[in-house]
């Protein structure tokens, strides 16, 4: 059995994983297939179904950080281009598949104009490493269909990163911050897809992000879902909470990153 997941039972054996499927197993593997015609070379391939219904992925070798606490090289200015540039290439990747529905764990969306595959996670604690190197993205099933900037945002939050201040986040500065958001900016590039032309709206778009994960979680645990009322007992909600608090502390200093991305 692998650690770090919350949702997700995943064990190993040999070279490929086995996790729990469901109805939303056929579309991930059909966007997993898509991608391996792409240059988004990350991604796990999609082997089947097993005799148990289990979905068979590919393993991907290298370090994973899904417990905390955080190692400090997680944080260097160069994973971060590299994550930001990933997730562009990802984007341009699935810019071509376009399901009828979007199926994932958390249900079914539908694409509108503008709108792509997003991973919808794309956050360290899901991606596999190698000597300071992002080799591998995994935890497809998450999926919607929604602008690229949900998966932006999301990126913005976890690789900045904008967790709520803790000791393990000591080094942090504002203007750290907003460096390494213009870092970020650049290595992702932005076109007529994700228009950061009004820096307000980009932020607020970061913390809607984080608001709609705590509300999510909160909804699912209140509707009795064990995952999700462990997630929230962690105290997970309490630190979105506590996160938006710092984005909203911080919020001019982000937005003049947003302005001068370069
Ligand atoms: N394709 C893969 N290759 C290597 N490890 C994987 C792969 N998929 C999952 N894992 C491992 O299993 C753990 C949980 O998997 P994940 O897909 O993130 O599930 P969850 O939905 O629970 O977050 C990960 O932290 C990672 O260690
Ligand atoms: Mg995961």
């Amino acid at each position: 059995m692998l650690g770090g997941g919350n949702l997700t039972r995943v064990v190993r054996i040999g070279s490929t994983v086995r996790r729990t499927a469901g109805a939303w197993t056929p579309m991930v593997h059909e966007l997993l297939d898509h991608l391996r015609g792409t240059d988004f070379d990350l991604a796990p391939e999609a082997l089947g179904i097993d005799e148990q219904g289990r979905e068979v992925l590919s393993y991907l070798p290298g370090d994973t950080v899904a417990d905390r606490p955080w190692p400090r090289w997680l944080w260097h200015d160069d994973l971060l281009v590299q994550a930001a540039e990933a997730l562009a290439r990802y984007h341009r990747a699935v810019a071509g598949y376009r399901p009828a529905v979007v199926s994932s764990r958390l249900g079914t969306t539908v694409l509108g104009a503008g709108d792509v595959v997003c991973h919808n996670d794309f956050a360290p604690y899901n991606c596999t490493f190698s000597a300071g190197r992002l080799t591998g993205v995994f935890d497809w099933d998450l999926v919607c269909a929604a602008p690229p900037l949900h998966d932006l945002a999301q990126l913005v939050w976890q690789w900045l990163p904008l967790h709520a201040p803790c000791e393990e986040l000591a080094w942090r500065t504002p203007e750290g911050t907003a460096r390494r958001l213009r870092l970020l900016l650049h290595a992702y590039g932005t076109d007529d897809t994700c228009r950061l032309d009004d820096a307000g709206r980009f932020v607020e778009a970061v913390i809607d992000r984080v608001e709609a994960t705590r509300t999510g979680i909160l909804q699912r645990a209140a509707d009795g879902e064990e995952v999700f009322r462990r997630l929230e007992r962690e105290g997970h909600t309490e630190d979105m909470a506590r996160a938006v608090d710092f984005i909203r502390s911080i919020r001019p200093t982000l937005e003049g990153a947003v302005l001068r991305p370069r």
